[in-house]
Parts: C-alpha cells; sequence; structure tokens
C-alpha cells in the first residue's frame, strides 16, 4: 500500500498544490469506522447528509441516459427489481462495506479547492487504480462515502477544512460475482473527440 501510494502522488497537480489528502484503513482500524458507520446506519440509512451534490440536480442528455443504464444494467444483473427499495438499500448498504474489501481508502479534498484541483484529485485517484491493477488487485472508487462525512470526521478525527471526496475499496474482485460480469458501454470515438487537420 506505501508503495502504490507513494508513486500515485507524483501525480501532477496544477500549481504543484497536490490538494489532496489520503487515509489507508485496515484491519481494526477499518472496522472501526464500518462498525460506526453501521450502527447510525440503523438511524440514517442514507448517511449523514452529502458533502456535495454527487451529479447535477437536471442532469440533460446524453448523461441521464447513460447514468440509468448502468444502474438499471446493474440491478438486472443482481436480479433486483425496480420497486424493491429494501434490495437496493442493501446493495447500496454494501458500498459502506467496501463490498467487503480488504482495505478501505478515503480521500479527502480542502474545503477551499475548485474544479481545476478535482481534476487534480482524479489524476491521483486514477494513479492509485491503475497501480493496483499492476499489482493484480481492483479498486472501487466510492462517492458514496462522501454521504458520511460527518461521521468520517469524527472517527479519523479529519480537519474542519477536509472535505470527504470519496472512499476507494481495495482487495482482489471476485471474478464470478454477478455484479462484476458488468460491462459499461462508451460513446464511439467520433462522438466523443473530434480529430482535426489529420
Ligand atoms: C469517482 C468515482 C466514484 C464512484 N462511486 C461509486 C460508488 O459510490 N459506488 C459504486 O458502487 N461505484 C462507484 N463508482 C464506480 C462506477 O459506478 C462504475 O465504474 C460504473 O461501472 C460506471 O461505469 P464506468 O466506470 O465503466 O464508466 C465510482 C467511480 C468513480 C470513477
Amino acid at each position: 500500500m506505501r508503495e502504490i501510494v507513494s508513486i500515485a502522488r507524483g501525480a501532477a497537480s496544477g500549481g504543484n498544490l497536490q490538494p489532496w489528502k489520503l487515509y489507508v484503513l485496515q484491519g481494526a482500524a477499518l472496522a472501526e469506522l464500518l462498525d460506526r458507520v453501521a450502527e447510525k446506519s440503523k438511524v440514517t440509512p442514507f448517511g449523514d447528509g452529502p458533502e456535495y451534490e454527487i451529479y447535477p440536480a437536471d442532469l440533460s442528455e446524453p448523461y441521464s441516459s447513460r447514468r440509468a443504464r448502468v444502474a438499471h444494467g446493474m440491478y438486472e444483473i443482481l436480479g433486483i427489481a425496480k420497486d424493491d427499495s429494501a434490495a437496493r438499500l442493501a446493495q447500496m448498504a454494501k458500498n459502506f462495506r467496501f463490498f467487503g474489501a480488504p482495505v478501505g481508502m478515503i480521500l479527502t479534498i480542502d474545503k477551499q479547492m475548485g474544479p481545476p484541483q478535482y481534476a487534480d484529485l482524479g489524476l491521483f485517484l486514477g494513479n492509485i487504480m491503475l497501480l493496483a491493477r499492476e499489482k493484480g488487485l481492483h479498486t472501487c472508487p466510492q462517492e458514496a462515502w462522501s454521504l458520511w462525512g460527518a461521521t468520517i470526521r469524527e472517527v479519523l478525527g479529519l480537519a474542519e477544512n477536509e472535505l470527504v471526496f470519496c472512499g476507494v475499496a481495495l482487495g482482489y474482485a471476485l471474478d464470478d460475482a454477478p455484479v462484476n460480469q458488468l460491462r459499461t458501454e462508451r460513446a464511439s470515438l467520433d462522438e466523443m473527440a473530434d480529430f482535426r487537420g489529420f
């Protein structure tokens, strides 16, 4: 883990701000966070309240359809019906156990930062994901953890200016788990890129 994070921190950041902070949890430290969240979930299953708006309120096309397609695809593979809110909630709750991964990370950013620094954060996060793959490990970045900002702040002792951007589950994916059979689509090359002068 130290090697992955050490290399990942070489990510480029505008002005060398390095606006990220990462908490890597395993064993008792991980259990403490998961236990606290599980306890609180009995009262507030959807968390403490969001740290930020994950998607724009009125998501336009084509984004809205893409988002709906991936959600529909996932619940179909899992055999969860659209109106089965209990099963959907149970699936959502797996986020808050890092899907059973042995390592859970929490990635924070200073609250004063804006869009350019969130791009920096994405570069850092992407590095972690790729470096994990290089070692045969798998990750799942989880914006869902931003719903538990206050609890994370309390358990990990975050500074007031830290905003919980996401969690990252890290471990070995179960190749035969139904949810891991989901394959997402990509816009065609010509739709997403405009090559000129070639
Ligand atoms: C920044 C980020 C946050 C994510 N948050 C979650 C999450 O909270 N829970 C989850 O199950 N998957 C999460 N994912 C995984 C995506 O939902 C997953 O990759 C999905 O299959 C979208 O397809 P794509 O990655 O092929 O675009 C996240 C991915 C990224 C990059």
